[in-house]
C-alpha cells in the first residue's frame, strides 16, 4: 500500500484514495465540473495546484486530448508527486513539488489555474488565503482564470458556530454512505460479495466524513471556508467573479474567477 502519511490532508494513501475520495459522488461530480469549466474556458496552459496523484489532470488530459493543452500538477508532498509521475502516461502532463502559497508568489504564463478540494489546505490565519488570491492576481496574466472547486460550508453556519459545522457534517457523513454505496456497486453484479463490498466502502467514506466534521469545526487540518467569502476576498484581490454556483447540497460548490 503507497502510503502518503504525515499530511494535512484525509488523501493520506491509495487505498483512502481508491476507496473513499474516488467513488464518492461528490469527487466525481465535481471533477464533472471541472471538465464542464475547462470546457467553457478553453485554456492551454493549465496549472492545478494540490495535484495529489493526479487524478484529476489525467482526467482533463484525457477528455482534452487533441486541444493542444498542456497540464502541470503541483503538490508539496514529494512522495505523492513521485506516485503521480510513475502514474503518468502523457506526454502534456507532469508533476512538481512545490508549495502552492509559494507558486503565487512567482509569475506565471498559466491560463487556468485550479484547486480542487486544495484551497481549504491553505493555513488558518485567513490572511493566508487573502494573500495568497492578492499573489495569484498579482502574478498570473491578464485574462487568466482561477478555479476554486471545494468543499465550502453553507452560508447560513457562521465558521464560528462549532455545532453547526458538527451538525452538518452528520449530513455529508450520510450522504457520503449513500452516494458511495452506490457509487461502488455501478456496473457490477448483484452477488452477496460486492453488497458487502459497497457495504464496507460506504462505511469507510461515512466513517471519514464523520471524522472530518470535528476538525472543520475545529479549524484542525481543515480550514474551509464560505463561497461567499472567497466571492469577496477574490474581488478585494483584483479578480472578476465569473461563477459563483453550488454543485450539490452538501457543501461541494465553485467559484471561479479572472484576471
Ligand atoms: C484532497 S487532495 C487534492 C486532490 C486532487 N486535487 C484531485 O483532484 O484528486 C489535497 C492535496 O493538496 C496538497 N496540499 C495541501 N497543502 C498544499 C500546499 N500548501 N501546497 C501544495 N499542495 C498542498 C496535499 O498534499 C494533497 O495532496
Amino acid at each position: 500500500m503507497k502510503n502518503y502519511d504525515k499530511t494535512p490532508s484525509f488523501y493520506n494513501s491509495e487505498e483512502v484514495f481508491n476507496n473513499f475520495l474516488r467513488s464518492t459522488s461528490y469527487y466525481t461530480g465535481i471533477q464533472e465540473c471541472l471538465i464542464n469549466i475547462v470546457n467553457l474556458t478553453k485554456p492551454k496552459k493549465i496549472v492545478e495546484l494540490g495535484s495529489a496523484t493526479g487524478a484529476s489532470t489525467f482526467l482533463l488530459a484525457e477528455r482534452y486530448s487533441g486541444r493542444g493543452i498542456s497540464i502541470v500538477g503541483y503538490d508539496f508532498r514529494e512522495n505523492i508527486v513521485e506516485e503521480a509521475r510513475r502514474l503518468n502516461k502523457f506526454k502534456n502532463v507532469s508533476f512538481a513539488c512545490k508549495d502552492m502559497v509559494e507558486f503565487a508568489k512567482e509569475p506565471t504564463d498559466a491560463d487556468f489555474v485550479f484547486m480542487l478540494y486544495s484551497f481549504h489546505h491553505i493555513v488558518d490565519p485567513l490572511e493566508n488565503k487573502i494573500q495568497f488570491l492578492k499573489n495569484l492576481y498579482k502574478n498570473m496574466k491578464k485574462g487568466a482564470y482561477v478555479c476554486v472547486l471545494e468543499t465550502f460550508i453553507p452560508e447560513n453556519v457562521k465558521l464560528s458556530d462549532k455545532e453547526k459545522i458538527k451538525e452538518f457534517w452528520k449530513l455529508r457523513s450520510e450522504e457520503a454512505y449513500a452516494s458511495t454505496f452506490w457509487a461502488a456497486l455501478k456496473y457490477k453484479d448483484l452477488t452477496k460479495e460486492n453488497i458487502k463490498t459497497a457495504e464496507k466502502i460506504a462505511s469507510f467514506s461515512e466513517k471519514n466524513e464523520h471524522t472530518c466534521g470535528p476538525l472543520v469545526a475545529k479549524r484542525e487540518n481543515e480550514y474551509l471556508v464560505q463561497r461567499s467569502w472567497l466571492k469577496e476576498k477574490g474581488k478585494k484581490a483584483g479578480f472578476k467573479v465569473l461563477l459563483d454556483q453550488p454543485i450539490n447540497a452538501i457543501g461541494e460548490g465553485v467559484v471561479l474567477l479572472q484576471k
